[in-house]
């Protein structure tokens, strides 16, 4: 099962890479919360990581694994955009980007768990014109050894949530952020089993909310379907009566922090920053650490440590 290095290998090769952890993460925040009366939670959630293989981001990706298992975390979460580019690839084409991708996961200690991201959605429309493949998150799946591309596990008191956010468009963006009328009915049977009172974290991989076009565009900028989840509030409405603590999206590459209606929502930066390029809007390459405590969320944005080459920027 292992492909290009064994665990011990991958580790050793970060050995010259330096300290882990290079300039300070962000400036952390804490907010209130009905959490769990079990005891502490400690996450780690990373995303946009666009593994593409090659040597310098494999690297790169060590790092990060080694600084994820320094936090200690109880979980490890990933919001999608495991690989680079897979809409365009054969399945052939894409799979030395999975392995690389795969390497980091095997090098990652504590439980694990990852939604796709519109970049793990494989022979969408291959590039060389050979047929598209008859399920993009094919790949996705066997990779992560999944039955589907959506679920939900109990830690501590605490219910996790994994939603697929995408379906393939035939416009020019390819993909829109969306949540399937499948998923919407699973929620909603799920939600009618689950206490009101037992705190909710939702992964996935397009933002149910966020600030980011409003700030960079403009006020009125209307945010495009490619970028967000469309229909966030048939989502979110669902958890009207529940008691939704956190959401954890990806895709914009910023850490951003929203709080509304008793609900944090946490955009997480990116593990490849400005897509191998340097920090994007201030974000540098990094991750989310995160502690669920009975009263409040702690959150902190940790660098890596990882510089991009000056000539790629
Ligand atoms: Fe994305």
């Amino acid at each position: 099962m292992m492909s290009g290095m064994s665990r011990r290998g991958f580790l050793k090769a970060i050995a010259a890479g330096g300290s882990l952890i290079g300039s300070p993460g962000l400036a952390g925040t804490s907010w209130r919360i009905r959490g769990s009366d079990r005891g502490d939670l400690r996450l780690v959630f990373y995303t946009d990581i666009h593994a593409d293989g090659t040597a310098e981001t494999s690297h790169a990706l060590a790092m990060a694994a080694m600084a994820i298992n320094a936090q200690r975390a109880d979980l490890v979460l990933c919001g999608g955009d495991l690989i680079a580019g897979g809409a365009s690839l054969r399945p052939e084409q894409a799979a030395p980007r999975w392995d690389a991708y795969m390497d980091m996961v095997r090098a990652i200690e504590a439980e694990h768990h990852a939604v796709i991201g519109n970049h793990d959605l494989v022979g969408v429309r291959p590039s060389d014109g050979s047929d598209a493949l008859a399920d993009p998150r094919r790949d996705f799946k066997q990779r992560l050894g999944l039955r589907q591309s959506h679920g939900t596990f109990d830690a501590l008191g605490y219910r996790f949530i994994l939603l697929d956010s995408l379906r393939v468009s035939d416009d020019t963006h390819q993909y829109h952020g969306w949540v399937s009328s499948e998923q919407i009915a699973w929620l909603r049977e799920l939600l009618s089993s689950i206490h009101a009172a037992t705190p909710i974290v939702l992964v996935l991989h397009m933002p149910l909310l966020t600030s980011f076009f409003g700030a960079t565009r403009g006020a009125t900028f209307e945010a495009p379907p490619n970028r967000v989840v469309i229909n966030n509030t048939e989502v979110l409405k669902l958890f009207a009566d529940h008691n939704l603590i956190l959401v954890l999206q990806g895709h914009l590459h910023v850490t951003e922090a929203l709080h509304w209606r008793g609900t944090t929502f946490l955009t997480g930066g990116a593990v490849c920053g400005n897509w191998w390029n340097g920090a994007y809007f201030e974000t540098a390459e990094g991750f989310n650490s995160i502690t669920l405590r009975g009263d409040r969320i702690d959150w902190d944005y940790v660098d890596y440590g990882w510089t991009a080459r000056a000539e790629d920027r």
